[in-house]
């Protein structure tokens, strides 16, 4: 039977009104509690590969020890590249990594790592001196390149590295500590053609014949804070210079722009309005805009531990994210009536502070739990319900800091529990997603106010994304309940479901991780989905879960 769609909200918003008045779950697990609709003829847009991009920073353990081992390392490696980065990476069949920052690219010379490595210039690492005062101070971390940055890492090993993986390079430009000339220098030194120029020479020279081809760069990182401490007004002015007159050697260029500090609204319309300043055809120069949103306590908590409404509060400032994307779409809307301009959302995750199990230098690397886990599939859920907004998404980052799906040390190398969610999610990429509604009852929790007064909050009780992709539809959802199940009847509106499977990350510990010492704690397992004969389907989500069904249709 069809559902019209009003008809079907008009029912499911009956009954979460119901829900939130009177009904205890009991009255709910009657029959289905929750319901999801999956609207196959209302397509919102492809989803795009770069959704699924990822970011590598010269910050603590990222660079080295995380993905440079070097080549004459014990380490098992591809050219001084650790192989099991390279070989699980490979799996989740990357879109683009963005090198080398975050905030070193403002502070980066881009000339300083090519060529003999043993010639190039020792710098002072950017976050070895960081101003975040939760982690160790300069004087206290140890020497090592986490501090004392060798450049032995750079642009070649970099693109070396993203053809390994079958990932497009995304360079950022250094705005705020060196000029237009050394930006043109570098676009000059990736793309210009073998030998017509005197940088492709010196590419050539240094083993690389052949352009690197860069499309995607960004002009600026955070040019509201470490990228310049701009206003947008000044930020716009830079970014309009930086951009005038690129030479792109026959490479489609695709600039991302700054984009704001999470829910910045005034840094958006402003640098627009300054893009515009100069004409409408400015606008066209951009591809993407960039935009910042982390969760969690920026490095002061540890991953691992939190109360239940610790958990929920942190699922629920990440949902935040959902909110930032239409925001910041709307503002840009204003200016790009022809919604030419997607959004990049080049760093997201949640923030703890680093694991013990790791050397001082290695910042803000752990291991991350289930709670990221979920995080990861919210986050990738609410891309996916905005794909006609959001080209581009970057977990913050790919290894050993904040959100990461890789955690490593030495010869040890774990999967963290987000590489899992990314590899669920696989059968989205390039899918078509489509509108889909969920119905669920919230669940409630208190958080802490600024006085550390508690509050009541809460939150959605199952919330995520559909796609399609010929005759297979994937639903992906979190369960946030912490104990609950949430048993959700699943329609396709205009298709019969002939069979299921279930792809289940979850565990009765809602601290569970993976470490050096247990790797596999945590790991997705395959469920078999019963479809009752002319029934309808409902599936019991698990608590604390993320889920994968593959739905195939008639
Ligand atoms: O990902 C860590 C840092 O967070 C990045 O360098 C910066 O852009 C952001 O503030």
């Amino acid at each position: 039977m069809k559902i019209g769609r009003r008809e079907f909200l008009k029912g499911s918003l009956a009954m979460s009104a119901a829900a939130a008045m009177i009904a205890p779950r009991s009255v709910f697990s009657q029959t289905a509690e929750s319901k999801v609709e999956i609207l196959i003829n209302e397509p919102i847009a492809k989803i795009h590969k770069d959704v699924y991009g990822h970011f590598v920073e010269h910050l603590g353990g990222v660079v080295y020890d995380g993905i440079w081992v070097g080549e004459k390392s014990k380490i098992p490696n591809y050219n001084g590249v650790r192989k099991a980065l390279v070989d699980n990476l490979k799996k989740l069949n990357p879109g683009v990594i963005r090198y080398p920052g975050g905030c070193f690219a403002d502070q980066y010379d881009w000339r300083d790592g090519i060529g003999a490595r043993e010639k190039r210039p020792t710098r002072v690492n950017f976050w070895a001196d960081t101003r975040y005062k939760t982690t160790k101070n300069y004087e206290d971390l140890p020497d090592g390149p986490q501090k004392y940055e060798s450049n032995h890492f750079g642009t070649d090993e970099f693109v070396s590295f993203c053809k390994m993986v079958g990932a497009d390079p995304y360079l950022a430009a250094n705005l705020r500590s060196r000029d237009v000339r050394v930006f043109m220098e570098w676009l000059e030194y990736c793309n210009a053609p073998a030998n017509l120029t005197t940088w492709s020479a010196e590419r050539a020279k240094n083993g690389f014949k052949d352009p690197h081809k860069v499309s995607f760069w960004g002009v600026g990182n955070e040019s509201w804070g470490c990228g310049g401490d701009f206003t947008p007004e000044e930020y716009a002015t830079e970014f309009r210079k930086f951009t005038a007159w690129l030479p792109t050697y026959g490479v489609p260029l695709k600039l991302i722009g700054s984009g704001p500090n999470g829910g910045d609204v005034n840094w958006t319309r402003k640098f627009f309005e300054g893009l515009a300043l100069k004409g409408g055809r400015q606008i066209n120069k951009l591809y993407g805009w960039g935009l910042h949103y982390y969760s969690g306590s920026t490095g002061q908590q540890v991953a691992n531990e939190y109360t239940e409404n610790e958990w929920y509060d942190l699922l629920e400032r990440s949902n935040r994210m959902e909110s930032l994307v239409e925001d910041h779409w709307q503002v840009m809307g204003e200016f790009d009536r022809e919604r030419r301009v997607k959004l990049a959302v080049d760093e997201w995750g949640a923030w703890h502070k680093q694991d013990a199990d790791v050397p001082a230098g290695y910042l803000y690397a752990y291991a991350g739990t289930l709670r990221d886990a979920l995080i990861s599939g919210m986050h990738l859920d609410i891309f996916q319900r905005h794909a006609d907004k959001v080209v581009m998404a970057n977990p913050a980052q790919l290894i050993n800091t904040i959100h990461s799906l890789f955690h490593a040390y030495e010869d040890k190398f774990i999967l963290t529990p987000n590489y899992h969610v990314f590899e669920m999610y696989m059968p989205h990429m390039n899918a078509t997603a489509v509108r889909t509604e969920f119905i669920s009852q919230k669940v409630n929790f208190t958080r802490l106010d600024a006085q550390r007064k508690e509050i009541p909050a809460n939150l959605w009780g199952l919330n995520g994304s559909a796609s399609i992709n010929g005759k297979t539809v994937t639903l992906t959802a979190v369960n946030p309940d912490a104990k609950n199940p949430r048993e959700t009847e699943i329609n396709i509106n205009g298709a019969k479901i002939v069979s299921a499977a279930a792809r289940v990350l979850t565990s009765n510990d809602i601290h569970a991780r993976n470490s050096f010492e247990n790797p596999r704690g945590l790991e997705p397992k395959d469920e078999g989905v019963k479809i009752p004969v002319g029934g309808k389907l409902v599936y019991k989500f698990a608590p604390a879960s993320v889920t994968r069904l593959t739905l195939n249709i008639a």
